[in-house]
């Protein structure tokens, strides 16, 4: 069975204070929980390993550079990222792509990084309104899954997470019949790419605008394993009930 997840994109939100939502979430947590990934700005990853320790939560950077040293100055390498105790790093979210002009080709160096380093990449890919409204999504997302995805993807090493740019902090959300149509066209891909049995394994996230109450709705998708959740993950008291939707 494909193992679900639930990750929390903190963006660059809270600061050392708000690692008490660990605890929080840790006692909120349901029986027989999903897997959980919290991913806090980067300064704050040690100090997020050390208080998700002996939880069943784990700990993800939001970005990481494609080299694993050198004169990058403010960087962070992948490398550094697992000696934090982190385990997963996203790459190429929408606003890495946006703001800091992050190509497909950039993506997929950074994922490749992100599996030298043992790290789990959560690869983002995700149409814009403009492309939504003039039905050009699957092109878009053949395009991103064609460039952003190494090779070399098992079923450890890589989750997939699609998140339409036009959902991202905007409270709309796709209808579940395009959610569907998505994410059943993403795992298509997905068995040419890398063949059905490593390709029904990959988990595939959905993300963008995920709340306590369209989280169920949209986990009834049969290829929807899990959430990249922002705004919702910052509160454990919003996030556990999402988690809970999910197990
Ligand atoms: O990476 C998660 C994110 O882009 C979705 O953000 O706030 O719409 O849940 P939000």
């Amino acid at each position: 069975m494909r193992r679900k997840l639930a990750a929390g994109n903190w963006k660059m939100n809270g600061n050392a204070a708000s690692l008490s939502e660990l605890k929080t979430l840790k006692d909120l947590l349901p029986p027989n929980p999903p897997q959980v990934v919290i991913c806090p700005p980067a300064p704050l990853l040690f100090r997020a390993t050390e208080a998700a320790r002996g939880t069943d939560i784990m700990i993800g950077a939001q970005d990481c550079h494609m080299q694993h040293s050198g004169a990058f100055t403010g960087d962070v390498s992948a490398d550094l990222i697992a000696d934090t105790g982190a385990t997963f790093v996203i790459v190429g979210h929408s606003e890495r792509r946006d703001t800091h002009e992050e190509r497909d080709s950039d993506v997929r160096k950074k994922a490749t990084s992100a599996w030298a380093s043992g790290l789990t990449a959560i690869i983002c890919i995700g149409e814009t309104l403009d492309d939504h409204a003039a039905n050009n999504t699957l092109d878009i997302i053949a395009g991103q899954l064609a460039g952003s995805l190494p090779d070399g993807m098992t079923t450890s090493n890589t989750v997939i997470a699609y998140e339409p740019i036009w959902a991202i902090g905007t409270g709309k959300v796709p209808t579940l019949e395009q959610i569907i149509e998505v994410h059943d066209f993403i795992r298509a891909k997905l068995v040419t790419r890398c063949g059905a049995e490593v390709a029904d394994m990959i988990p595939l996230l959905y993300g963008g605008s995920v709340k306590p109450d369209n989280a169920a709705t949209i986990f009834q998708a049969e290829n929807v394993d899990g959430a990249l959740v922002g705004g919702a993950s910052l509160k454990a008291t919003d996030f556990a009930p999402i988690i809970a939707a999910l197990a």
